[in-house]
């Protein structure tokens, strides 16, 4: 299947704002390439299993109140703690089909009014995504699907503001911008392509790289 010895798995990241889809479609791909007979996992940050991730939760549901420098951090701390294990999961083969990632990082705490480029600090060093896959969705439009689910972000007028931010980080050339207001089979469809591409470019030995490239 092509594959030598740098051979290694895909970093595939999926942004957008709340309610963009982003949950749907990593669970679709992931089902199409385990069919295909890849080895993939599906990540998503925050990962809220880990103690770092437990305080990350107690803040976005309300339960507790952190300076937003601090919570910035939290989400970086959250996203090295598994560096180690990205890597060696990446080198051994596997594709990560990650929900959220330094983007998500950036643009919500940058909305917030932090330092664009403080707000970048943190994440340098972090495994840099061979694709990053922004499902794009009015904010409007994503408020009217089934409402938000009362998470401390889930706001119309935030969201506004996080879609601004974000579109100030796209113009690296990793980044496929999807239209996510159609079908979901559609924007499914797509996907699948993007990402196979990419997966058989690591597959051939494509270099590992680091944020923020
Ligand atoms: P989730 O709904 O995908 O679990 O994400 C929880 C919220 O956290 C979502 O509103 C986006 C926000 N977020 C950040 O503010 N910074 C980050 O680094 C990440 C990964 C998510």
């Amino acid at each position: 299947l092509g594959a030598n010895n740098n051979s290694r798995g895909a970093l595939v990241v999926f942004e957008g704002l709340d309610r963009s889809g982003k949950t749907s479609q990593c669970g679709r791909l992931l089902s199409y390439l385990e069919g295909l007979g890849h080895s993939v996992e599906l990540w998503r940050f925050p990962d809220r299993t880990t103690s770092v991730g437990q305080m990350i939760s107690s803040y976005l549901t309300n339960k507790s109140q952190l300076d937003d420098h601090t919570i910035h951090l939290l989400f970086s701390a959250n996203r090295w703690e598994k560096r180690s294990m990205m890597e060696t999961k990446l080198k051994a083969g596997t594709t990560l089909i990650v929900d959220r990632y330094s983007y998500s990082g950036v643009a919500f705490s940058s909305a917030k009014g932090l330092d664009f480029e403080w707000c970048k600090a943190p994440e340098v060093g972090l495994l840099a995504p061979d694709l990053v896959v922004y499902l794009d969705i009015p904010p409007e439009k994503a408020a009217e699907r089934g409402g938000y689910g009362g998470e401390r972000y889930e706001q119309l007028e935030f969201q506004r503001k996080v879609a601004q931010h974000y579109m100030l980080l796209k113009d690296s050339s990793s980044w496929e911008i999807v239209d996510a207001c159609q079908a979901l089979e559609d924007v499914e469809k797509q996907v699948k392509e993007m990402v196979l591409q990419h997966v058989r470019t690591c597959r051939k030995g494509k270099t590992l790289s680091y944020m923020w490239s």
